[in-house]
C-alpha cells in the first residue's frame, strides 16, 4: 500500500527561495512516491499572526505559490487546515492525553521563555496558550490522516518526536488507532543562505521572494554580502554566499566551471550575481504568470482548497470515529 506523506505550511510570510529549496521543491518530488497531503496550517499561524488582512493575504500567497510551482491538486490533497473541523476535535482529545511536562520541553515554547528572561520580563510575558499547545495541534494534523512520513525542516524534528510520543501513549492506553509517523528531513538543503549569509529566513529580513517584481529580485541579489577579495584572487566557493545560491539554480556543468574559476582566481562577484538574476527569473517565469492569475482570482484557489478539504475529511472521518469509539465518547456508530 502506498504510504501517506503529510506536511503543513505555515502562512507567516511571503514564500522565498529558502522555502522553495528547503521545502516546496523536495515536497513536490515526493508526490511521485507517496500519497501526498499538503495543507496550509492557518491556525498554527494564528499563534503569532494577529493582523487579519495580513493573515488572509499570506494564506492566498502560500496557496498560489505551491500551485504555481507545480502542485497538481488532482494528485495532491491540498487543503486549508481550518476547513477540516475534525482536526480541532482531535486536538482536544490529544491535549487531554498529553502531559504538560512534555509541552514544557518543546523548543519553541522554551525559546520564548528564555527570550523573556533575557529581556528581564516575566517568564510568560506575551506567551499565549495557543503557542503552548502548538505541538498538540500539530499532532492532530498528522495523526488524523494515518500519516507515515512528515517532510519537514530540521527545526520541526522535535515536534514530530512529540507527535510520536502522543500517538504511542494513545495506542498503548486505548489500543492501536494511530500510525506512528516518521520525520523526513533532507540534509542536503538544510540551510540556504540569505543575502546576508545567515540562514534565509523572514525573521532576518534577508530573503529573496520567489515571485517578487524583477526589481526586488535584482536589488536583493546585487546586495548579497561578499568579502572584499579582488576578482583575480583565488576564493573558496563554499564560503561564498553568491555561489551557495548559484549552485542550486545553474546547470551542473556551469556550476563546475564556476567552481573552478573561484578556486583558480578570476571570479567576479558582480558577474555571478547577474548570472544568478537571469537564472532565477528564468526558473520562475512560467510560475509567475500562474501565481499572478491565482492571486487575482481568489475564488479559483478557494475552489481547489475546498475540494481538497472534502477529500481530507473523507480520510479523517473513519479515524476520528475510531478514536471517539475507543475513548468511550460515542460507541453507537461502530
Ligand atoms: N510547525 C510547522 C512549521 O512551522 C507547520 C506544521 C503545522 C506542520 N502542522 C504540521 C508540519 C504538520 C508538518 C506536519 O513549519
Amino acid at each position: 500500500m502506498v504510504q501517506i506523506a503529510l506536511t503543513g505550511i505555515k502562512p507567516t510570510g511571503t514564500p522565498h527561495i529558502g522555502n522553495y529549496l528547503g521545502m516546496i521543491k523536495p515536497a513536490l518530488e515526493l508526490v511521485h512516491s507517496y500519497r501526498a497531503l499538503y495543507f496550509i496550517a492557518d491556525y498554527h499561524a494564528m499563534t503569532t499572526e494577529r493582523d487579519p488582512e495580513k493573515l488572509n493575504r499570506q494564506i492566498y500567497e502560500v496557496a498560489a505559490t505551491w500551485l504555481a510551482l507545480g502542485l497538481d491538486p488532482e494528485k495532491v490533497v491540498f487543503f486549508r487546515q481550518s476547513d477540516v473541523p475534525e482536526v480541532f476535535e482531535l486536538t482536544w482529545i490529544l491535549a487531554c492525553l498529553t502531559s504538560k511536562g512534555l509541552l514544557n520541553r518543546a523548543h519553541a515554547y522554551k525559546a520564548a521563555i528564555d527570550e523573556n528572561i533575557r529581556q528581564g520580563k516575566s517568564e510568560d510575558d506575551n506567551i499565549n496558550a495557543g503557542l503552548y499547545n502548538y505541538p498538540v495541534l500539530m499532532a492532530a494534523d498528522i495523526l488524523l490522516f494515518g500519516t507515515h512520513v512528515v517532510p519537514v525542516g530540521q527545526d520541526q524534528k522535535q515536534h514530530v518526536e512529540i507527535v510520536r510520543d502522543v500517538a504511542s501513549s494513545f495506542n498503548s492506553q486505548y489500543g492501536k488507532v494511530f500510525t506512528i509517523p516518521e520525520d523526513l528531513i533532507r540534509i542536503d538543503v538544510m540551510s540556504v543562505p540569505g543575502v546576508d549569509g545567515r540562514k534565509m529566513s523572514k525573521t532576518y529580513r534577508n530573503t529573496i521572494p520567489i515571485f517578487a517584481d524583477d526589481q526586488v529580485i535584482r536589488r536583493q541579489i546585487m546586495g548579497i554580502v561578499t568579502d572584499s577579495k579582488t576578482p583575480e584572487a583565488p576564493k573558496n566557493p563554499e564560503a561564498c554566499n553568491v555561489f551557495s545560491l548559484y549552485r542550486y539554480f545553474a546547470p551542473p556543468k556551469a556550476v563546475e566551471e564556476t567552481r573552478r574559476i573561484y578556486l583558480r582566481g578570476g571570479a567576479r562577484y558582480s558577474d555571478i550575481k547577474k548570472e544568478l538574476i537571469v537564472l532565477l527569473l528564468e526558473r520562475f517565469k512560467e510560475g509567475r504568470r500562474t501565481y499572478e492569475v491565482l492571486l487575482r482570482d481568489k475564488l479559483a484557489t478557494e475552489r481547489i482548497l475546498k475540494q481538497g478539504a472534502a477529500t481530507a475529511r473523507s480520510i479523517a472521518e473513519p479515524i476520528l470515529t475510531k478514536v471517539r469509539h475507543k475513548i468511550g465518547i460515542d460507541q453507537t456508530d461502530l
